[in-house]
């Protein structure tokens, strides 16, 4: 059946490399080899303008240092993805382009349930200086993860990819693991221990060896609470409340 959520995501980049081991080693890796999402590496270059040279950048017009994507490859990549409708899609759906950049939308929790809410999502990662300004029509929107410059968007596409694809239902084993989540309620997640329940001189809090579901819920939410209030405090104003 056809639902909303997200289906499919196409990242295009000058290097499909690496994605090699997160696609081989991580959740989405799983989440692909499981069919719950439909995840494909495009190649820029596979769409340059120039047949024998594959070159996708070039000099900045009026100077300066470091190269430029080209408009060309980028617009023929978008026109052949978009083209590629899967049968898991709408026939007539687009898909969302968000281009990774420090001066997009910087991201968190809230913004990656808004993503993982659309069917299908295709990411641009830039490199050298930039991009032509001219996509930028072709963009939805531009995504940060961080007030922090890298060299390129692959990392920061890894990080959206894999924080959008892990709510997609089925891919995080159980339900209530995403539902705890720090930022999932606006909070940080409480702390968890495992065996042994005497390690090295500190104990397990009794209440979770209680087997009392009720206190331990409520033992749960009171530390979530003070790890923020600790860790984040930033976190209880009202307007980074809004914010997650
Ligand atoms: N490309 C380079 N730095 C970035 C960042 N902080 N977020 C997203 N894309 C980027």
């Amino acid at each position: 059946m056809k639902s909303s959520g997200l289906k499919r995501v196409d990242i295009l980049t000058l290097f499909p490399g690496m994605f090699e081991g997160p696609l081989s080693q991580s959740l989405l890796g799983r989440a692909r080899d499981r069919g719950l999402i439909d995840l494909r590496i495009r190649n820029l270059r596979d769409f340059s303008a120039d047949d024998r040279h594959k070159t996708v950048d070039d000099r900045p017009y009026g100077g300066g240092a470091g190269m430029v994507l080209q408009p060309e490859p980028i617009f023929r990549a978008i026109k052949a993805i978009r083209a590629s409708v899967s049968k898991d899609l709408l026939k007539n759906s687009k898909p969302y382009v968000i281009y990774l950049s420090p001066q997009g939308r910087v991201l968190n929790q809230k913004i990656s349930l808004e993503l993982a809410q659309r069917p299908w999502i295709t990411l641009i990662c830039g490199h050298y200086e930039g991009v032509d300004e001219r996509i930028m029509d072709l963009v939805d929107e531009e995504v940060s993860i961080g007030d922090y410059v890298l060299t390129g968007g692959e990392l920061p596409a890894m990080v959206l990819a894999e924080a959008i694809i892990r709510l997609v239902p089925g891919v995080v084993q159980q339900a209530e693991s995403i539902a705890n989540d720090s930022f999932q309620q606006g909070l940080l997640d409480h702390p968890h221990y495992t065996r042994p329940a005497l390690w090295r001189g500190k104990k397990v809090p009794e209440v979770l060896l209680s087997g009392d579901h009720k206190k331990i819920r409520d033992w749960r939410t009171q530390q979530a609470r003070g790890m923020t209030s600790k860790k984040r405090p930033d976190l209880l104003t009202t307007n980074s409340r809004r914010r997650i």
